[in-house]
């Protein structure tokens, strides 16, 4: 077997909805600036009785199993995408695998923030490609309503960000004509502090303390400008340099799935690619932008509305923390 290939997809979001106009009765904020700067209407925040980022993902991997006709047993090893796990550590990963009875198979974290879903695609592919494994469980599940400033100062951040949670069954093949085609991951520390929460950090004194938590380091900081403008330089060179290594060109994508970090992004992105309406998905406008989440509920949202189908030429993108920046090319 030397390919890998995506068998399913699923995803789950939290059941409840926070609008624009809930937002504006705790921020100076309105539905019209919302909708104007990020595309964005309404979003999923997490329910504390209910919702975990470890529950949530097994959700979503239910959904991707009963799809593919499959059970849980026959995963072999779980790559666990998200920068807001359940506990400061272990990882959710572990979480995941004890709630699908999988007790024993590796689980794997992943912490690259809006490209850790295809960072994790990409260690599912290589590890499946190596006959390390058969099936691999790659999941990105967020919460990050928890940890956003909900007042005015924090109104660039708590508009966008939203949480939930997508999975993706990857197996191996044979078969060239439907696999997962390359995957190309990038970084750039020089720009970590530009989108971070800088705590609670380890190389502090003291990591926690009553000055410390009274203070706005715990809370998403984003130079949202500057993120804006290097996102759109990345996604385009991240999204060619997919097509060149497979000799392929902006034509032959059927579909892109961008990170949804906000709909002008994407937009932008679409008008410099030359791409019509219908060949680029976007879904930020009900879900706001679910970090690790936003590439796999997409890729489910999309194949639900038929939108992915065997053949089709899906190619996955993503900008974010780090920075980092990813793109994987798929023959569905
Ligand atoms: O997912 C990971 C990567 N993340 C991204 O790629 C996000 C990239 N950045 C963005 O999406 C945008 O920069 C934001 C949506 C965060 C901000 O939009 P912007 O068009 O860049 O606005 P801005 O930060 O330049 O602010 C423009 C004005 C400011 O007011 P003044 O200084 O011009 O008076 C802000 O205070 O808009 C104000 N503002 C708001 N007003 C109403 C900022 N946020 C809000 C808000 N409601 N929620």
């Amino acid at each position: 077997m030397k390919y890998a290939k995506i068998l399913s997809v699923g995803h789950y979001v939290p059941e409840n909805v926070v609008t624009n106009d809930d937002l504006t009765k705790f921020i100076d904020t309105s539905d019209e600036w919302i909708r104007e700067r990020t595309g964005i209407r309404e979003r999923r925040w997490f329910d504390p009785d209910k919702d975990t980022v470890a529950n949530m993902a097994t959700r979503a991997t239910r959904m991707a199993l009963e799809r593919a006709g499959m059970e849980a047993k026959e995963i072999d090893f779980i790559v666990f995408a998200t920068i807001t796990p359940d506990y400061f550590f272990p990882g959710s990963g572990v979480l995941l695998q004890r709630e699908l009875g999988l007790q024993g198979i590796g689980a794997l974290d992943i912490r690259n923030a809006c490209s850790g879903f295809i960072y994790a695609l990409s260690v599912a592919d290589n590890f499946i490609k190596a006959g390390m494994y058969k099936t691999i469980l790659v999941v990105g599940a967020e919460i990050q309503s928890s940890a956003l400033d909900k007042t005015t100062a924090g109104r660039s951040t708590n508009v966008i960000f939203a949480d939930g949670a997508g999975a993706a069954i990857v197996q191996a093949t044979d078969n060239p004509e439907h696999r997962i085609l390359s995957t190309h991951l990038h970084a750039d520390g020089d720009y970590a502090e530009e989108l971070y929460v800088r705590d609670p950090g380890s190389s502090r004194k003291v990591r926690l303390s009553k000055e410390l938590i009274e203070g706005d380091t715990f809370k998403v900081h984003m130079n949202g400008n500057f993120v804006f403008k290097h996102a759109v330089v990345r996604f385009e060179e991240v999204i060619k340099e997919a097509l060149d290594a497979n000799n392929l060109t902006v034509e032959d994508i059927d579909l892109l799935i961008p990170h949804q970090a906000n709909l002008r992004i994407s937009e932008f992105l679409q008008k410099r690619l030359g791409l019509p309406d219908d060949k680029v998905f976007n879904n930020i406008m009900h879900l706001g932008n679910t970090t690790a989440a936003s590439i796999p509920i997409a890729m489910s949202e999309a194949w639900e509305q038929g939108k992915i189908k065997p053949g089709k030429l899906v190619c996955l993108a993503a900008f974010g923390s780090g920075f980092t920046w990813a793109s994987a090319l798929i023959r569905w």
